[in-house]
């Protein structure tokens, strides 16, 4: 396995090796992306190559967002990365992503004044967590195009966890007509349920046994939903009253179609049941996608 840090070195590499399979991340990597990872080497092809991109993207934190507290295990991914039998490690800094001189960095500003950004539609992004994160997929899809671009990668690997992030990673490709198979995969869970995130490092047990009270919700959601209810209304309660000591604090609980991101009142197939809430002020999403 190679680490690259350089966009030229990664552009000489992608030159001699065109079947490339993308996992795009921050990394922090834990089983979740490991899943991603497996995946994509156990459906790259002959001659394929699977990169894995490590870059904790400055432009899809807000001001008031943990960028600069966002965990960093270099050495400890690139080992997962290797064991897992990845071909190429890609860890550009944010200068060599966004073309800055280093001497330059301090005075940069990453807001698209500066830079030009691909801006997926306000309908689609002014919702779930696009409500809270203003500039948030504006910064994601931007650097999901360079990385794109970059790799020249065939297919790309996204977790089904980031669900509002997977549509509209969709909706450019299709828009803006990438030729790049998207490949999304399942959450994965630890043994209580709760779903695995970079994140959750930063949980104290307190924080820890809070958050499992997300899975509990979904998991209610889906029971009674096997059971046959299906009005959202009575879902959105039942799985609500969990939360009854407000140990957790819900941004949104929403029943959303996902053909479409709209809000539906009848759960039914392709119903995503999406949760982002702060426990102890650690913000963490999960879903479930009927
Ligand atoms: O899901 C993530 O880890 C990031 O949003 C991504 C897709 C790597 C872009 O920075």
């Amino acid at each position: 396995m190679i680490v690259i840090k350089t966009i030229s070195e990664l552009k000489e590499y992608t030159a001699k090796n065109d079947n490339i399979s993308l996992v795009p991340t921050m990394g922090a990597l834990h089983l979740g992306h490991g899943a991603l990872i497996k995946e994509a080497v156990k459906q790259k092809n002959q001659n394929g190559k699977v990169i894995v991109s490590i870059f904790v993207n400055p432009i899809q934190f807000g001001p008031n967002e943990d960028y600069n507290k966002y965990p960093r295990t270099l050495t400890e991914d690139v080992n997962f990365c290797e064991n897992l039998g990845v071909d190429v490690v890609f860890v550009p800094s944010a200068c060599e992503m966004y073309g800055i001189e280093e001497n330059q960095k301090d005075n940069f500003n990453f807001s698209n004044n500066y830079l030009t950004y691909v801006c997926p539609p306000y309908f689609l992004v002014n919702k779930l967590c696009g409500k809270s994160r203003v500039g948030h997929f504006d910064g994601v899809a931007t650097v999901v195009l360079k990385l794109f671009n970059l790799t020249g990668a065939k297919k790309a690997y996204f977790g089904q966890k980031d669900a509002q992030q997977l549509f509209l990673i969709k909706k450019m490709i299709k828009d803006l007509n990438l030729n790049v198979d998207i490949k999304s995969i399942p959450i994965v869970r630890d043994k209580n349920g709760l779903a695995l995130s970079s994140r959750n490092k930063y949980l104290d047990d307190d924080g820890y046994n809070k958050a499992l009270i997300i899975n509990k919700m979904l998991t209610k959601v889906k029971n009674l939903y096997e059971r046959g209810i299906t009005n959202v209304k009575i879902l959105f309660e039942e799985a609500i009253g969990l939360n009854n000591d407000n140990m957790i604090d819900i941004e949104y609980f929403e029943f959303i179609d996902f053909n479409n991101l709209e809000n539906t009142f009848e759960a039914k197939e392709n119903t995503l049941v999406a949760i982002a809430a702060k426990v102890n002020n650690i913000r963490l999403i999960d879903n479930l996608l009927l």
